[in-house]
């Protein structure tokens, strides 16, 4: 597959709002400011492909990109501590249950956290969640260049050792968006998902 192809879509206020729900999507999930939308943009080699910030809370809609028709690579927003009004905030929170819950194309969830604290209490439950539907999910430690060689080693020890405890498809790799590495990785998991 060649995620170089990807194009934008829509951006999706609820579920209402998204494209048909055939074929194969692969959503990025994770805390704000994990890295989810740098992440889709080395993927796809295109920089300005999602829109990224310093600002947790930057994606506040569904984004949806599509490879080739019936294969998609779904941007979501961000949960944990956005600094945005309670309103707005459950709105979109409410629109990113609903679409886990509810999008029957939903084939693999990449879970992104900051390899410096993985596995907070909302990725575990998210986690959980996607074992017991049976989705397959890509723990992806980010900013993996903020660790040195060692240390980054260590923690997707770590990390392996702490992703059994999900009794699930649970594959952990570490990337990194500033220095490009993981894509490789990332890219096999998302094509066994996209091919199966
Ligand atoms: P929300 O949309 O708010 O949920 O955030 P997000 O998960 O999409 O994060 P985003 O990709 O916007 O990145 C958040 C911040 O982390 C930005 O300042 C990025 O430049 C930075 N960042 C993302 N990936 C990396 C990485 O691999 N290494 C480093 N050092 N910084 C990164
Ligand atoms: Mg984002």
């Amino acid at each position: 597959i060649n995620y170089q192809t990807a194009k934008f879509i829509t951006s999706a206020p609820d579920i209402s709002k998204l494209p048909d729900d055939t074929g194969i999507e692969i959503a990025f999930a994770g805390r704000s400011n994990a890295g989810k939308s740098s992440a889709l943009n080395t993927l796809t080699r295109q920089n300005s492909l999602a829109r990224t910030s310093k600002t947790p809370g930057r994606t506040q809609l569904i984004n949806v990109f599509e490879l080739d028709s019936g294969q998609r690579l779904i941007d979501l927003p961000g949960y944990g501590f956005a600094k945005v009004p309670l309103a707005v905030k459950e709105k979109w929170q409410q629109s990113l249950s609903e679409y886990l819950q509810r999008r029957d194309s939903l084939k693999g969830l990449v879970v992104l956290m900051d390899i410096r604290h993985p596995f907070k209490e909302t990725d575990q439950e998210l986690i959980y969640w996607a074992v017991s539907c049976e989705i397959p999910v890509l723990a992806l430690l980010t900013k993996a260049d903020k660790l040195k060689q060692g240390a980054r080693m260590n923690m997707v020890l770590k990390a392996r050792q702490a992703a059994i405890a999900f009794n699930g498809d649970v594959t952990v790799e570490a990337f990194s968006s500033l220095k490009r590495f993981g894509v490789d990785n990332v890219e096999n998991v998302l094509n066994q998902w996209f091919n199966n």
